[in-house]
């Protein structure tokens, strides 16, 4: 089959923001414990932080990483997680039923993200913590000194502030499943207080508020412009969550979910710029997509995990090829929407639907998923580009699906055009033309490409490389697309 994608330099979509290629680290599961902290591992450095999945975390450049959760920290109390660790309290959490022991707080998750190359997005208790510990939790991060939380944070060993610039406030809390579950009315209310007060201890701090949960709440639409009327003048950033899987063991279908998430995104803009005209306000409210990825496999098994543990493993979905081929076209659609979407997290980062797996006190290795990851986020920078792309389509699911996803990045400060591209068909290969407008010389620097001729193929601990990438076949303006593959074709462009 032909296909053919017309970029051209002028026609831009919008700036990338680096901040759409964040991640997420949860206290759920073995994400923190025996995930990114083990300090009896081998690898462990001086603050027990493993030396190996820290080596993973920085291959994929990751800018931003969402902290301490999730479901966990609508019941989270950020003291208990600082100052002497034998003296910190060992709780019953209530989000995943576990004992978290509380060894690792802000401060060590401030310095494993530093070490990781990455900013911390720290999320604020909405649940049952109150107005008052969200801004404290400001003065203890942010404050110079000489204040009650700042001298606190500088007695705990961290004489300059953490300096933490992207807030959320709470978390999912139109969920009934969250600890402190709130009307829209009541969320909205608290979460304008917090970001006031927050603000006012800090001005230079960006805040999210919380979208729904996902498209299918019933509340969805009238959760955000509720929330939003409350909330618009005080906040930068709405959120998005959504999650996909192959319950249906429909492949076909499953590869055409990026189709739900781009109209799920194309919705939300909508309702900030409703509540936009109705405030006759100036301000845009971006979008933060701080929760997204592929989580079904692991569904059944945790129902069996014992309750009250430590560190369980929870949420431990195997990725398989066609799990990546779904990232990809995610990834796409991520950066079709770069004028609007300003943060994503791939939830999560390790161990919890994560691309990075270890073995508590054993070996660490990269799923499936990891690699559409890292390619977008090493070379899908500078300005996502208006693309034409023609191909003919199929029908599955009840929607019309065009064979290829793909769009094109470019750099214009280092001269690097990359196209990303997905053949959604599982057996016919695609002749993909690029047609480079007003680009002038370029030449291809690579293809790479992710195939298996086993879409259920899955990397594990003895099978490390089962998936990963290899090299293409594009020459000149001309790209062959595997079936069932991902592709990354990448060009110099010459002033
Ligand atoms: O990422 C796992 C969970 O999914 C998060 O804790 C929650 O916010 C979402 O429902």
């Amino acid at each position: 089959m032909k296909a053919k994608l017309i970029a051209d330099r002028r026609f831009k979509i919008g700036a990338i923001s680096p901040y759409i290629y964040g991640s997420f680290i949860e206290h759920l599961g073995r994400a923190v414990y025996g995930g990114i902290y083990e300090p009896s591992h081998p690898e462990a450095d001086d603050m027990g932080f493993r030396r190996d999945v820290l080596d993973l975390v920085r291959r994929l450049r990751v800018p931003i990483v969402r902290y301490p959760g999730g479901n966990f920290v609508s019941g989270y109390n950020w003291m208990d997680g600082i100052g002497d660790r034998s003296k910190r309290p060992r709780r019953a959490e209530l989000a995943w039923f576990s004992t978290e022991t509380n060894e690792v707080g802000i401060d060590e998750f401030q310095e494993w993200a530093r070490r990781a190359g990455a900013e911390v997005m720290m999320a604020v208790n909405l649940g049952t913590g109150t107005v008052d510990d969200a801004r404290n939790l400001v003065e203890y991060c942010n404050f110079g000194g000489g204040t009650h939380y700042s001298d606190m944070r500088r007695r705990n060993g961290f004489e300059k502030p953490f300096g933490i610039k992207t807030w959320c406030l709470g978390n999912e809390m139109d969920g009934p499943w969250q600890i402190g579950h709130k009307t829209a009315e009541e969320y909205g209310r608290i979460a304008c207080e917090a970001a006031k007060v927050m603000k006012w201890v800090d001005p230079d701090i960006r805040l999210v508020a919380c979208g729904s949960s996902y498209p299918a709440m019933p509340t969805f639409g009238e959760w955000e412009a509720t929330v939003l009327k409350h909330t618009y003048e005080h906040i930068d950033y709405l959120s998005l969550h959504s999650y996909y899987g192959n319950d249906a063991g429909d492949t076909a279908s499953y590869l055409g979910c990026s189709l739900v998430m781009d109209e799920f995104i194309s919705s939300v803009a909508a309702i900030c710029d409703y509540v936009k005209a109705v405030k006759r306000s100036d301000k845009t409210v971006y979008l933060s997509f701080d929760e997204w990825n592929v989580w079904f496999h692991s569904k059944e098994q945790d129902k069996a995990v014992e309750k009250w543990q430590v560190a369980p493993p929870l949420l431990e979905d195997v990725y398989n090829f066609e799990d990546a081929l779904v990232v990809g076209c995610l990834l796409i659609t991520l950066l079709r929407h770069a004028d609007r979407v300003k943060i994503a997290c791939l939830a999560q980062l390790v161990n919890v639907i994560a691309p990075i797996m270890t073995e508590t006190g054993g070996r660490s290795w990269v799923q499936t998923i990891y690699y559409p990851f890292m390619h977008a986020s090493l070379y899908g920078r500078g300005a996502a580009l208006n693309c034409v792309v023609e191909c003919e389509s199929y029908t599955a699911g009840g929607r019309s699906i065009p064979y290829v996803e793909s769009i094109a990045t470019f750099d214009e400060s280092s001269g690097e055009l990359t196209v990303f591209a997905v053949n959604r068909s599982l057996d016919r290969p695609v002749e993909l033309s690029l047609d480079f407008s007003g680009f002038g010389e370029v030449s291809l620097v690579e293809h790479i490409v992710l195939s298996s001729d086993n879409m259920k193929a899955a990397n594990t601990a003895d099978a490390p490389n089962a998936v990963s990438p290899s090299k293409g076949g594009a020459e000149g303006a001309s790209a062959p697309l595997g079936p069932h593959s991902w592709n990354v074709m990448r060009y110099k462009v010459f002033p």
